[in-house]
């Protein structure tokens, strides 16, 4: 046991955090047409300013990996210049930044896309289940197609380019978002990469991509530490499915372990409780610790030494000065989920600091 708790400052790649809590990435749909941040997400992430480090809701990398309503993109001029306004507002207020590439693969609707491209993914399996649409409302998820072995690096390369753009758009560092069932995790786990090539059938052709795009990712920010990665094992969110997240996880954490990783951020889900302390002594980097945490139980993980940063996700959409709350012990303004999706200030920056 040791002193650390979640307040107590840290250090994320090559720069010190004020403290050791990450507000997780976290969709919130108000970006505009096209994929641009809105001026609202100036002010929602300055406010937000005093987490250690931000990273911010799924960016897609290219129009190819955007698939809801309202989400933004990290594609074009117009949406480095919007995140620029963003990143300015959060650096002076002394907070740091990271950019979550979120490549929703075949979990999308063309309802919601600026391309008419069709969704790809590792294999033509479509997902069951709905997504909110803002022209038809709820959609099935839409078939993808499986993409040629041929066109996967250009894939990675959309990856690096986008790497490019945030860095240019001034953010700290840019995560790679390997959960929750989007396109990462449809080629880590058997039910969704039904493939036969380099990338599919073995545990080392399914992590295969990951560990390319981050290659490439790495290579593009000129520095690993400027580069995380977000896992969710297990997590059956989107209809994903495989046969042994054990094995899958911990050959890829033993893969990526000597990458120098900014760090490894794992959202804990309910069928794996132990994960944690699987992967955690896999990973020579940070360990950030995800899902459902509280002050208390946050505190308890960093000085047992099961984490090195805590991430927490809905309690910063509803208490933008989250460590201040928890430096003073007072009392938390509780989330509403009704606007985490809803357009608008309401329920995004309308939330008051103490
Ligand atoms: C409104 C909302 C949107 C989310 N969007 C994303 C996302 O874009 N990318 C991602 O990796 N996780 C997303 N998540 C998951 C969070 O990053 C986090 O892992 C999860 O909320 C668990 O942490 P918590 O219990 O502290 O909220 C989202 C969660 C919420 C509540």
């Amino acid at each position: 046991m040791t002193d650390i708790n979640v307040l107590t400052p840290g250090r994320i790649g090559e720069f010190d955090t004020r403290n050791r809590m990450i507000m997780a990435p976290m969709t919130r749909s108000r970006a505009l047409p096209g994929g641009v941040p809105s001026e609202l997400a100036i002010e929602y992430y300055a406010q937000r300013a005093s987490a250690g480090l931000i990273v911010t809701e799924g960016v897609a990398p290219s129009a190819a990996g955007l698939g809801y309503a309202r989400t933004p993109a990290m594609e074009s001029p117009a949406h480095v210049a919007a995140w620029k306004k963003i990143t300015d507002a959060v650096h002076a207020k002394g907070g740091r930044m990271f950019a979550q590439f979120m490549h929703v693969g075949r979990i999308g609707h063309s309802a919601n896309r600026y391309t008419t491209a069709p969704l790809v993914a590792p294999s033509a399996v479509r997902a069951a289940g709905q997504m909110w649409t803002d022209a038809q409302g709820m959609q099935d998820y839409e078939m993808p197609r499986a993409l040629e072995t041929s066109e996967i690096p250009g894939v990675i390369a959309e990856y690096a380019t986008a790497t490019r753009h945030a860095l240019a758009a001034g953010f700290d560092g840019v995560e790679l978002h390997s959960a929750s069932g989007y396109l990462p995790m449809q080629f880590l786990s058997t039910g969704s990469n039904t493939r036969t090539d380099g990338y599919g059938g073995s545990v080392q052709h399914r992590i295969r991509f990951v560990v390319e795009a981050l290659t490439a990712m790495i290579e593009a920010a000129g520095s690993a530490s400027r580069v995380g990665i977000k896992l969710s094992p297990a997590m059956p969110f989107n209809d994903i499915q495989d046969d042994d997240p054990v094995e899958t996880y911990t050959t890829l954490v033993k893969a990526i372990s000597p990458m120098g990783l900014a760090y490894l951020h794992v959202l804990k889900s309910a069928p794996l409780p132990n994960i944690f302390e699987i992967l955690r002594p896999l990973f020579a980097g940070t360990f950030a610790a995800g899902g459902g945490f509280d002050q208390a139980s946050g505190s308890a993980a960093l000085a047992s030494g099961a984490a090195d940063f805590i991430v927490y996700g809905k309690l910063f959409t509803s208490n933008p000065d989250l460590p201040e709350r928890f430096a003073k012990g007072a009392a938390l303004t509780p989330f509403d989920a009704t606007t985490f999706y809803s357009p608008g200030p309401k329920g995004y920056t309308d939330y008051p600091s103490l």
